[in-house]
């Protein structure tokens, strides 16, 4: 589908400070990771561990909360005997889907830094449905499987399980509401709220249904506060990967339905590091996938550009890549009353603006007056 002209009256995209589409195959700074402070839940295992290790090397301050301790205080402890003595590094138990242990950690994260701020948060922590896919058992999470409800019992039966949906949207609910919070009082350094879907926030993926509801979720959380985290001077980025060899991943064998191309771990630390480390990024959602090859246009003849290479070697020359832009489109054309809350909010900030500028302004006089 064509983009609406950038003429577009009803184009929101300025409004809320989105910027452009990013480009992936190009380099980006990594050393404005230097000094910052990110905060990351689910940090001990997968991406949140690989984020840690990477990040430290640049000289970056991580908070890391999780429930698995053991992997936590064993990372911290791997982070600090690589890493400067200047830079903080920590693991606090951290339970996403309790209030009290997230306000927590935002608390220690930002009372512990050196700018008693927080530059970045992540919100990685994550859970799959677990049991077998096809029959209904007592221990299974799986959410399409309900369990003898109408059994001849005076005990009402459980509600069905939505464990899933506790971590994977309520704690990321918890994180960002925090986030939102906290961000906005670091008056000097980045604010950075990276949010974690999947590819299963894009598509359905049948057999993990609490799954799929809760990224979709996530999605649904990124293109709404896109709109508005910018009155703060958030910025909102999501990553949405494929399967990835992780411990999430609960068999071999769901990993294995997803045939042999699978995301590769460094792209998924690639596309999240430059979603970090470039401060210009705001508003936009990385896919990404097994690596594919480019294609030119003429070569496919049908306007896609892209095919994967799976199987096929690498020739001389060509270009792959495994991390690309997407849903891009969502503020490019609003309907009226968004465009109209937008306008309202950018007014209001306008106004707010002015406020601030003519206080500071009698603040100045007054100041020299009382010193005169
Ligand atoms: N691995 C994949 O294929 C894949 C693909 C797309 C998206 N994701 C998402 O990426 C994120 C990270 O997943 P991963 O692959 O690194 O898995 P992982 O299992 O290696 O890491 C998830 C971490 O979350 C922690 N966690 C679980 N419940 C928690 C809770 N209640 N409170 C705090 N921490 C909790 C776990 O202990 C673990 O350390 C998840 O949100 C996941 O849904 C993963």
């Amino acid at each position: 589908m064509a983009a609406p002209p950038r003429d577009d009256p009803w184009r929101a995209v300025d409004m809320i400070n989105q910027s452009p589409p990013v480009d992936c195959s190009k380099p980006y700074d990594t050393s404005t990771l230097a000094d910052k402070t990110i905060l990351i839940t689910g940090g001990a295992s997968g991406f949140g561990a690989a984020f840690a290790r990477h990040w430290a090397r640049y000289g970056a301050h991580l908070i890391i909360g999780d429930v698995n301790d053991r992997a936590g205080e064993e990372l911290v402890a791997e982070l600090r005997s690589s890493s400067s003595p200047n830079q903080l590094i920590l693991y606090q138990h951290c339970d996403v889907t309790s209030w009290s242990d997230q306000l927590a950690l935002f608390k220690a994260a930002a009372s512990l830094s050196k700018t008693k701020s927080i530059d970045a948060v992540v919100a990685g922590a994550g859970i799959v449905e677990r049991g077998d896919p096809v029959t209904p058992s007592a221990t299974s999470t799986v959410f399409d499987l309900p369990h003898a409800l109408d059994s001849d019992t005076t005990t009402t039966p459980p509600p069905p399980p939505l464990k899933v949906l506790a971590v994977n949207l309520t704690g990321v609910m918890y994180t960002t509401h925090l986030a939102l919070y906290y961000l906005p009082l670091n008056a000097h350094g980045d604010r950075h709220l990276l949010l974690i879907s999947s590819i299963a926030g894009l598509v359905p993926l049948a057999g993990q249904t609490e799954y799929t509801v809760s990224k979709h979720a996530v999605i649904g959380l990124f293109r709404a506060l896109r709109g508005t985290a910018w009155t703060k001077g958030i910025r909102v980025n999501v990553l949405t990967p494929y399967f990835v060899d992780t411990p999430l991943l609960p068999t071999p064998a769901l990993a294995l339905l997803a045939g042999g191309a699978k995301a590769e771990l460094e792209d998924v630390v690639d596309a999240a590091t430059r979603l970090m480390a470039d401060e210009g990024i705001r508003g936009r959602a990385l896919l990404v996938g097994p690596e594919m090859r480019v294609v030119d246009e003429e070569e496919r003849g049908d306007g896609r550009r892209l095919r994967m290479v799976e199987g096929e070697g690498r020739q001389d020359g060509e270009r792959r890549q495994a991390v690309w832009e997407i849903y891009g489109h969502d503020y490019e054309r609003v309907e009226t009353f968004v465009w109209r809350y937008l306008a309202v909010l950018n007014v209001m900030r306008g106004i707010r603006g002015w406020v601030g500028l003519v206080r500071d302004m009698l603040g100045i006089c007054f100041g020299k007056r009382k010193r005169g």
